[in-house]
């Protein structure tokens, strides 16, 4: 296990002990970390930067907004199931990377190969868009699987992966969680965690696949603002449906979705889509409705019948059925 710091000492130094929540003076500060009061008021402006919120206040000294829970590989590791444990092969946290998928590709890596960040400076999502970022509140985070079978093997395996989010969030009591075709997490219409699966290697042979997951916890609105599509967090869920008993441990959550991600990629060769089939079709958000499918060069209308057993979507247009299989396809409420 390694925890990898990519932001400079002093930098990590002052979150960790801000990560309390409380106000700890710039005294203090400056005394751990052997700079100067000045010095410690501008490593406190780079936090702002990486979307962090930092009170200062005469007298007191310089709080965050609220605690920080900081992602750690000891207690991931000790909050995973038996056969997760097994199926984990590496588990490396960043404090600031340009992309956990990038990174995951770079590093050529055995199956089970976990790569987690607090803060992504150049998230990405699917087809071409980015995927922000703020540090410390959400997931951001790439898993490695090599597959020995090609893409083919790997047919529905990103809405498998769908499904293996939707009921961990289910599992901690967030109810309503619903898919889109062919791999959003859903609540209320709102985007909530996205997925995307990166293949390298022979698409006939062996290749590594890393499957990028990132999951929204709690999005400061000045930085959602550059969101543009509906998007929803953990935290305005817990708050809109009542439910404030559901305490969210970052740590916990992701142990608890590793536990179900890595027995399911290391299954999925011999297990398929098949075997996910239903669940995902009792989560699809748009079963039976009227959609508007853009493809690179055309527009279709039709109505949603559901997937396939290899997880192509399957519509009824006015020329009969009609199976999509994903790529550069957006689907939209007609
Ligand atoms: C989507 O557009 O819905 C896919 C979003 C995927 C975001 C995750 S965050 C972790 C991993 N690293 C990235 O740069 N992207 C994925």
């Amino acid at each position: 296990m390694q925890e990898l710091s990519d932001i400079d000492d002093s930098l990590q130094m002052i979150l960790n002990v801000l990560a309390d929540g409380q106000f700890h003076s710039g005294q203090e500060l400056g005394a751990k970390l052997g700079v100067s009061r000045a010095a410690v008021w501008k490593q406190a402006q780079k936090l702002q930067a990486f979307g962090l919120q930092v009170h200062s206040v005469k007298g007191r000294g310089y709080r965050l907004a609220g605690e920080l829970e900081l992602l750690s590989a000891q207690e991931i590791a000790a909050q995973l199931d038996s056969e997760a444990h097994q199926l984990l092969s590496q588990l490396d946290i960043h404090r600031v990377i340009d992309s956990t998928n990038t990174e995951a590709v770079r590093q050529v890596r055995a199956s089970g190969y976990v790569c987690l960040a607090e803060y992504q400076a150049a998230g990405r999502g699917r087809r071409g868009r980015t995927w922000i970022s703020a540090f410390g509140k959400n997931i951001y985070l790439s898993v490695v699987w090599i597959f020995a079978g090609g893409a083919a093997e790997l047919e529905g395996l990103s809405l498998a992966v769908g499904v293996a989010i939707a009921e961990t969030l289910t599992d901690i009591g967030i109810e309503d969680i619903q898919l889109k075709w062919p791999n959003d997490v859903l609540w209320q219409g709102k985007k909530l965690a996205g997925i995307l699966l990166e293949m390298t290697g022979d698409p006939a042979g062996e290749c590594q696949v890393v499957i990028g997951i990132g999951i929204n916890l709690q999005l400061p609105s000045q930085i959602a603002a550059q969101i543009d599509q509906p998007w929803t967090d953990l935290q305005s869920i817990i708050r809109q449906s009542g439910n404030m008993d559901i305490e969210i441990k970052r740590n916990i959550l992701i142990a608890r979705l590793l536990s179900k991600l890595l027995p399911l990629l290391h299954s999925f060769g011999k297990d398929r889509f098949l075997a996910y089939r239903e669940r995902w079709e009792s989560l699809h958000a748009f079963s039976g409705l009227d959609v508007r499918l853009r493809t690179a060069n055309t527009v279709i209308n039709g109505r949603i019948k559901g997937v396939t057993e290899t997880g192509a979507l399957r519509v009824d247009t006015a020329t009969g059925e009609e199976i999509f299989y994903g790529g550069e396809i957006s689907v939209r409420l007609a």
